[in-house]
């Protein structure tokens, strides 16, 4: 599990205190995507609450797994900062670095520093705050039933292309005011599903283009007819966004929202369909769909790791030596197990003082994570509704976990069911 570095940047004797220089750990293998909890433990166990780890290609970097250090970073981002272009290692990425697309510098909110942030990240939160709850429900509720629909009469499905992807994505798309229906959102929605997670064959550079032109035509219909949608409440902001700036927003916040939301729904399905706690026994009794969003933040977090932040100058971090530049990863999933905060072993999912939505001032922007909630919520409730004596098709065991440490979802949640026909 915790390989030697070997790699060739220790053997060029980097500086003291250089996360390669303290034996890297690489970030890979299977292990990571099967248990882990247990890998967490061990790293921090072995090398702190502050982790010299090793990206692909063995470039290095910090794995923060505390929970009060993970809180620290974010909360701290005059030290830790979010602009990627800080980093002391770009000389060592190559251009198709696999990591590329979420540490390659964007000029949207997600790499913007300080008064700029704070500019954009506030018409972000103003024009979420515009989204109805209830019908943002309503209509999350309606996307379900379309989509259950499509397989219901089948007695059959694999939950994961069929429903929990597709459903935040549509969700999504259409609070920014793109139509319900329609070949034209149904383009859009596929170009983000290949853009996000290309499938073999796919073509993810030209899926982005064509997001980035569906987008800027979406904020030129806006600008001249503005609706009931968070596009039109970034474009009528007293901030003045140009709309370039929207149009890199708005990318943003369909881009975050979608994964994590689909795999908090899937992560959840799991929960419910293989944890007796969730059955429904003889009394009808069972732990509610709340309790299970909430257990699945706290202990299969979707963001399992997050990169990142760049230090602003040499600093100390954990007993660690930070050096200006250094890439810190966020280690959320770790540092919501953290023993410190959980000294009995026990992790209580009472609560909701996880960091799966990060800290401070980058943090998933309020109200996001209630959107999302409304959304993961709808979605999981309507297809217990609509098939109710759903059941895993496969052997618990069998279920996949995505190769990934940074998002924590399963490769495929096959169900079976009573067909139900219409
Ligand atoms: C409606 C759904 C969601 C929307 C619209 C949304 C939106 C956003 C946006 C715009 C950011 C960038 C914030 C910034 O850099 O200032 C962000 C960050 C983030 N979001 Fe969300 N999000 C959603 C759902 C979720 C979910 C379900 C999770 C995890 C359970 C999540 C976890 C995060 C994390 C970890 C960050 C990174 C924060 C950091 O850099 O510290 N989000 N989100």
């Amino acid at each position: 599990m915790t390989e030697p570095t070997g790699s060739p940047f220790e053997q060029s004797a980097p500086p003291p205190g250089c996360p390669a220089h303290a034996g890297g750990v690489r970030l890979g293998g299977l292990e990571y995507q099967q248990t882990p909890a247990q890998l967490y433990r061990s790293l921090r166990r072995e090398h702190g609450a502050v982790a010299p780890v090793l990206l692909d290609g063995d470039v290095p970097a910090w794995l923060v797994l505390g929970y009060s250090e993970v809180s620290y970073v974010t909360g701290h981002d005059e030290l830790f900062a979010r602009d990627s272009r800080r980093w002391n290692q770009w000389d060592r990425i190559p251009a198709d670095w696999p990591l590329m697309p979420f540490v390659g510098y964007q000029p949207s909110v997600l790499f913007t520093e300080g008064e700029e942030h704070r500019r954009r990240a506030g018409v972000i939160t103003e024009a979420l705050e515009g989204v109805d709850q209830f019908e943002l429900a309503r209509d999350s509720g309606r996307i379900a039933d379309r989509l259950i629909a499509a397989f219901a009469g089948s007695g059959q499905a694999e939950l994961m292309s069929a429903y929990a992807h597709a459903l935040p994505m549509r969700a999504a798309v259409q609070m920014c005011g793109m139509p319900e229906t329609g070949t034209d959102t149904q383009q859009l929605v596929d170009d983000l599903r290949i853009s996000l997670d290309a499938a073999e064959g796919d073509d993810p550079v030209a899926a982005y283009t064509r997001v980035g032109e569906r987008i800027q035509l979406l904020v030129k219909e806006k600008r001249e007819r503005p609706g009931a949608d968070v596009t039109s409440r970034m474009l009528l902001h007293p901030a003045g966004l140009t709309d370039e700036e929207i149009v890199q927003d708005l990318i943003s916040i369909i881009a975050a929202a979608q994964q994590p939301t689909a795999n908090w729904i899937c992560n959840t399905l799991r929960l419910m369909l293989t944890d007796e706690r969730f059955a429904l026994n003889v009394s009808g009794g069972r732990l509610s769909v709340g309790e299970a969003l909430n257990e699945v933040l706290w202990l299969d977090t979707p963001t399992q790791n997050f990169i990142g932040r760049w230090a602003v100058r040499d600093t100390q971090l954990g007993g660690r030596q930070i050096r200006a530049g250094d890439c810190l990863v966020l280690g959320l999933a770790a540092a919501n197990t953290d023993p410190q905060i959980w000294p009995d072993a026990h992790v209580g999912p009472e609560n909701s003082a996880h960091l799966s939505f990060s800290h401070g001032e980058h943090r998933c922007p309020y109200p996001a994570p209630l959107l999302a909630d409304v959304i993961a919520r709808t979605a999981v409730e309507t297809l217990l509704e609509r098939l109710p004596d759903l059941v895993l098709a496969v052997e618990p065991e069998e279920l996949t976990w995505r190769p990934s440490i940074w998002m924590r979802g399963l490769m495929s949640l096959p169900v079976r069911f009573t067909p139900v026909t219409h």
